[in-house]
């Protein structure tokens, strides 16, 4: 297997080996910050899920942690020990995690060390026996827990057949014993407003959070959780709205990030800064045999600040603490912008941060290009839109010549991107091999590219159709976040 896989990336999190999916425990725990993640450490397949743990100082360098959950042998998580979260029970952190065991998933409990190193099973896992009676649903996992005056509460990920995804509530004394409320929310799966922001007929790791808490008015409740059908992830979505009594209120729906299935299942915690830190799962666009062969797959998304954006979504930015991996500078005179684009021999690589102000005139296209080889064979182009009427913008990732390889998901990313009067555009590219994150005006588009000459497909350019001004064009090299170089497969 590749040793030195060139599609691996160096300043996001990735498992030391292996398989890993969602950001699980999210929690920032006397100054340290803790990520346990769904991982199989044996091979890059999804099957028999242990939880792996890292833990950072800064979000930015991790130290991998020893595997905190372990399948039992018999038991209710003998097949798995599926997403869920980290509490702070009186001064114990305490996991509520999916235990897996045939077609069962139920939740359990284990309680940790004062270093959340090692853990616990409660003797009387599964703390839930059964999901609600007398409902036909099509899954039941996932946990978002948290304390309310006296009471602990949960939100259970799950859908009703023939009616679509849901959360249902619970409410607990002790983390142990819980009743049963009802369903916070339910979607409508025969609600089809179009395939891009379809609810699905399950809600996977549902998170529930109050943002602008601080402020007496103007707080709003996000409900997030990834739309599932059938084995089929398809995105992350989220409702705004209000939390109240037993019911979620909704507002209006939105799409988390435009690129799909390639920011999924969403966690976020707040941590000691009063600052809601995001994560999601960056799946893979190659094939099994390819990730098998790699012998590691999954990566984490940089950890995203999320706030209250102007227009009632949420607006995302990566944290501010990985501008410490900069080095070399290097900065592009402002200008008009040409068609279709001028290369920028100065700022090649496959580690990058690019920050860049454009303003748009109506019916204008700028296009930033990445990752191109020296031939033009492959080039991925990240574009944003202003349309016509100049009132509504579109964030668009090509990927259609990201590479030759035909047996990688090459297929186009879109989304809406919020615009001002005056058509200006703050885009933030980050480029670490074959993850991408996107963020224009506050919307992010993450995915993945796989050019078939990495070495070479290092090549950066920037362009536009239409009147389309560059205000500003700054690029850094990215240090990797592990010891200088590739992350090494372990074992
Ligand atoms: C989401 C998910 C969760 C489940 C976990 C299994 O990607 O399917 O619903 O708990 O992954 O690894």
């Amino acid at each position: 297997r590749a040793l030195r896989d060139p599609h691996r990336p160096r300043f996001h999190f990735t498992s030391p080996g292996g398989w890993l999916n969602d950001p699980n425990g999210l929690s920032h725990w006397n100054g340290v910050y803790h990520l346990f993640y769904q991982y199989n450490p044996l091979a890059a397949a999804h099957h028999r899920i242990h939880w792996g743990h890292a833990t950072s100082p800064d979000l930015v360098h991790w130290t991998d942690e020893p595997v905190a959950l372990v399948p039992g042998t018999t038991g209710p998580d003998r097949d798995g020990c599926w997403s869920g979260v980290l509490v702070d029970d009186g001064g114990v952190p305490t996991l509520v995690y999916s235990g897996r065991h045939g077609e069962h998933e139920l939740p359990c409990v284990a309680r940790g060390s004062a270093d959340l190193r090692y853990w616990t099973k409660d003797p009387a896992n599964p703390v839930i026996t059964a999901p609600p009676e007398g409902i036909d649903i099509t899954a039941f996992r996932d946990h978002c827990v948290w304390r309310e005056g006296e009471v602990w509460r949960q939100l259970v990920g799950s859908g009703i057949r023939g009616v679509g995804g849901t959360a249902f509530l619970y409410e607990s004394d002790d983390l142990r014993s819980w009743r049963y409320v009802g369903p916070l929310l339910t979607g409508d799966a025969s609600q089809n407003r179009g395939e891009l922001d379809w609810t699905g007929t399950m809600w996977e790791c549902v998170d529930l959070f109050r943002l602008g808490e601080d402020e007496e008015v103007g707080s709003t409740d996000v409900l997030v959780f990834s739309a599932w059908d059938e084995g089929t992830t398809h995105h992350p979505l989220y409702w705004t709205g209000r939390y109240q009594g037993d019911t979620f209120n909704p507002t209006a729906l939105h799409r988390l990030d435009y690129g799909g299935r390639y920011f999924y299942a969403p966690q976020s915690t707040r941590d000691e800064h009063g600052r809601r830190i995001m994560f999601g799962w960056l799946q893979e666009g190659r094939t099994d045999e390819a990730n098998a062969q790699a012998g590691w797959c999954g990566v984490m998304s940089l950890p995203r600040a999320v706030t209250l954006a102007t227009d009632g979504g949420l607006h995302q930015t990566p944290v501010p603490e990985l501008t410490g991996l900069r080095r070399e500078r290097v900065e592009v005179a402002p200008g008009r912008l040409a068609d279709p684009y001028t290369p920028l021999p100065a700022v090649r690589g496959d580690q990058l941060d690019i920050e860049t102000t454009l303003r748009l005139a109506p019916g204008a296209t700028a296009r930033l290009v990445l990752r191109e080889t020296p031939d033009g064979a492959e080039r991925t182009v990240v574009e944003v839109s202003r349309a016509p009427d100049g009132a509504s913008g579109t964030l668009r990732l090509r990927r259609e010549t990201s590479s030759l390889d035909p047996t990688v998901d090459t297929e186009l990313r879109h989304g809406a991107l919020p615009l001002v009067p005056d058509g200006r555009v703050d885009l933030r590219v980050l480029v670490d091999h074959s993850a991408l994150e996107i963020f224009a005006n506050g919307r992010a588009l993450t995915a993945r590219i796989y050019p078939t000459r990495p070495d070479e497909a290092v090549g950066v350019g920037i362009g536009a159709d239409g009147d389309a001004a560059l205000e500003r064009f700054d690029a850094w090299q990215m240090a990797s976040a592990f010891t200088d170089g590739p992350r090494p497969l372990w074992p």
